[in-house]
């Protein structure tokens, strides 16, 4: 569903991408990881041309990425985008947020549309919050709303850019569910996340990324082969899925991963 060739991408005289190679099935789900500044929004950026790439090739359902006009536009509709932050259109209630892409990008009805939306809300758990703004809701519930939204356009594959990262840690779990919900119904995804738990019981495979490339892939249990179970919760603490990282660091030969910053 989306192949990526050699692809290079510089801002100024920094290499942020150096020959990147990655595919991505339909209905896989591939976790990308790396250390900060690292290049995985990079990426993601470029893989639905929010960033044009220096060189190399990206393919999506067999066609070459459309440089720009319509066939771009086309494309946009068809990979849905979650960022850190949620991006919802604030003066807009949430039921607006979700239908006004698919009446003006597709056409729909409004509807049709405003069914589709009701549907999406009750599916990520916040049916009841549609007629409420934005600011109106948690950050938990407004990134489940970006979610919602980014499924309106039916989209073929879902990027994810951190979509947990900003959000208060008891709001994390419920986005999560989300995302592995999604996957189980068979969405493909690309999903650049901190969230080791996730990773390990939902990703197919993971890719690691350090200073713009990728220095591993695999399945999740070759990273995670012997996580440190702290409980019987199903995600992992933060503090482990730091130490996680450090483990594929030094096995990939670099040093402790550098601080969030
Ligand atoms: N628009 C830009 N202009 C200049 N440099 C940029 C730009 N976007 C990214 N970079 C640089 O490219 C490198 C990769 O950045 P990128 O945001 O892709 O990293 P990341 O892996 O997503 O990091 P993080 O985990 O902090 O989100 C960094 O060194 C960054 O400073
Ligand atoms: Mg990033």
């Amino acid at each position: 569903m989306i192949e990526v060739r050699s692809l290079h991408k510089r801002f100024g005289d920094h290499t942020a991408l150096k020959d990147v190679d990655l595919d991505v099935a339909r209905g896989e789900v591939v976790v990308v990881i790396g250390p900060s500044g690292s290049g995985k929004s990079t990426l993601c950026r470029c893989l639905n041309r929010l960033e044009t790439p220096d060189s190399g090739v990206i393919r999506f359902d067999g066609a070459d990425l459309p440089a720009e006009g319509r066939a771009l536009a086309r494309l946009r509709a068809d990979v849905g985008m979650v960022f850190q932050s949620f991006n919802l259109f604030q003066h807009k209630t949430v039921l607006e947020n979700l239908t006004l892409a698919p009446t003006r990008v597709r056409g729909t009805s409004r509807a049709e549309a405003e069914r589709n939306a009701r549907e999406l809300l009750d599916r990520v758990g916040i049916g009841e919050q549609a007629d409420k703004l934005p600011a109106q809701l948690s950050g938990g519930q407004q990134q489940r709303a970006a979610i919602a939204r980014a499924l309106a356009m039916r989209p073929k594959a879902m990027l994810f850019d951190e979509p947990t990262s900003a959000l208060d840690p008891e709001m994390v779990g419920e986005v999560l569910d989300v995302m592995t919900g999604l996957a189980r119904d068979g969405m493909t995804m690309v999903v650049v996340t901190h969230e080791m738990g996730f990773a390990r019981q939902v990703a197919d495979r993971v890719v690691f990324m350090a200073d713009g490339e990728v220095v591993e892939t695999g399945e999740p249990s070759a990273f995670f082969d012997s996580p440190p179970r702290t409980g019987p919760g199903t995600s992992w603490p933060r503090s482990s899925a730091t130490s996680g990282t450090a483990v594929i660091l030094r096995r990939a030969g670099h040093g402790a991963p550098p601080e969030k910053g």
